[in-house]
C-alpha cells in the first residue's frame, strides 16, 4: 500500500458524499467508509515497514477524523430538524369533502340501469341547433329556439350559418339519442346522464343549469308495455318502495305518442302530503315512443326499428326524496347544506 491509496480513498470519499444530498444517505457513506474501507486499510498497516506504516497510518487516521466529523455534523443536522419538528403541537386537519348530492343520485340512477343492461353515453354541453332542436323534430318556431329560453353562443353573421354550425348551450340530453344512434347499428339501450342548460329568470324551482338523465330504447318491436316495465323497476329500486306508475298524454316533438310519467306518493303512501300535493302523485319524467323522424335523423329505418325515450330531471328527484324546497341550494356551494349528505 502507498500514501497515494489514502488520498485515492480521500477523493472517492469526498466525490460520493458531495454527490448525495439527503442526510441519511451521507450518513451511510461516512459509516460504510469508516466500518469498510479504512478498517481494511488499518488492518493491513500490519504489514508494512516502521516508516511507511507510521506515515500510512497517520494519513489514514486523519481521514478518520475527517469522516468522523462529518459524522458527527450529519447527526446534528437531524437531531436540529427533528428540534424544530415539535411532535407535541396539534396537527392540521385535513378536512374531507363529501359526494354532492346530485351526483349520488345521478350514480344510484346509472347502477339501476347498468343492472338492465343499459350503457352509459355523454355528450357536448355545447350543442349545434341541429342536434339539440332540427333532429328532434322541433319546429322552425317552436318558443324554445326564443333568445329568452336558450342559452345562445354570440356568433358572427350567425342567421347565414347553417343549423349544424350554430351553437348554443344544450337544453336537455335528448341530443345524444341522435349523436349515439348516428353511428351506430341497432338495438339501442343507453341512458345519457349529464348537464342541461337554460335562459332562466332564477327561483325555488328554476336554475339556469340543472342535470337529466336521458334514457333511449331502439329495437325490432318495442313497445309501451317494455317502457313500463322498465321505467316501474327504476323507480321501484330508486325510491326503495312498491311505487305505482301512471302514464297521462303529453306532448313533445320528439316522440309519438308522448307522456308524462307519475309515481305514486311513497312519503304519505298516496294519502296526500305537501310533497305530492295532496294528489297522492307526483311528476318525475317526460317520456314517448321516438317519433320516426328523429330515428330518421340518425339514419336508423323506423319501417324496421322503433323504441322508447324518457327524459327525467336528477335534481327534481333529488328534492323529492331529500325534501329540499330550494333547487338554488344545489349550486350554492354552501358547506351547511352540502355536509348533510
Ligand atoms: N327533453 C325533454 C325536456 O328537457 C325531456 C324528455 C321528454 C326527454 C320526453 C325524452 C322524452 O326523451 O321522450 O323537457
Amino acid at each position: 500500500m502507498k500514501s497515494e491509496d489514502i488520498d485515492q480513498l480521500k477523493d472517492r470519499f469526498l466525490k460520493e458524499v458531495k454527490k448525495e444530498n439527503s442526510s441519511k444517505e451521507r450518513k451511510k457513506i461516512c459509516k460504510r467508509y469508516i466500518e469498510e474501507e479504512l478498517s481494511s486499510v488499518f488492518c493491513s498497516l500490519k504489514n508494512l515497514s516502521g516508516e511507511r506504516k507510521a506515515e500510512i497510518g497517520k494519513k489514514a487516521n486523519e481521514l478518520r477524523k475527517l469522516i468522523s466529523d462529518l459524522l458527527e455534523n450529519e447527526k446534528e443536522k437531524v437531531f436540529q430538524a427533528e428540534k424544530e419538528f415539535d411532535i407535541t403541537l396539534p396537527g392540521k386537519n385535513v378536512e374531507l369533502g363529501s359526494i354532492h348530492p346530485i351526483t349520488k343520485l345521478q350514480k344510484k340512477c346509472e347502477r339501476i340501469f347498468l343492472r338492465m343492461g343499459f350503457a352509459i353515453a355523454e355528450g357536448p354541453e355545447l350543442e349545434n341547433e341541429w342536434y339539440n332542436f332540427d333532429a328532434l323534430n322541433f319546429e322552425e318556431d317552436h318558443p324554445v329556439r326564443e333568445m329568452q329560453d336558450t342559452l345562445f353562443v354570440k356568433q358572427k353573421n350567425r342567421e347565414e350559418l347553417p343549423s349544424q354550425e350554430r351553437f348554443l348551450m344544450r337544453t336537455h340530453t335528448s341530443p345524444v339519442q341522435v349523436r349515439y344512434m348516428k353511428d351506430r347499428e341497432p338495438p339501442f339501450r343507453i341512458i345519457v346522464p349529464g348537464r342541461v342548460f337554460r335562459n332562466e329568470a332564477t327561483d325555488s324551482s328554476h336554475e339556469i343549469n340543472f342535470y337529466q338523465l336521458e334514457g333511449l330504447m331502439v329495437g325490432e318491436n318495442i313497445s309501451v308495455a317494455n317502457f313500463r316495465s322498465v321505467v316501474g323497476y327504476f323507480f321501484k329500486e330508486l325510491f326503495d318502495a312498491d311505487v305505482g306508475i301512471r302514464l297521462r298524454p303529453s306532448f313533445f316533438p320528439f316522440t309519438e305518442p308522448s307522456f308524462e310519467v307519475d309515481v305514486s306518493c311513497s312519503i304519505c303512501e298516496k294519502k296526500g302530503c305537501s310533497v305530492c300535493k295532496k294528489t297522492g302523485w307526483i311528476e318525475v319524467m317526460g317520456a314517448g315512443m321516438v317519433h320516426p323522424n328523429v330515428l330518421r335523423s340518425a339514419d336508423v329505418d323506423p319501417s324496421y326499428f322503433n323504441g322508447f325515450a324518457f327524459g327525467l330531471g336528477i335534481d327534481r328527484i333529488a328534492m323529492i326524496k331529500h325534501k329540499i324546497d330550494d333547487i338554488r341550494l344545489f349550486y350554492s356551494g354552501d358547506l351547511r347544506f352540502l355536509r348533510q349528505f
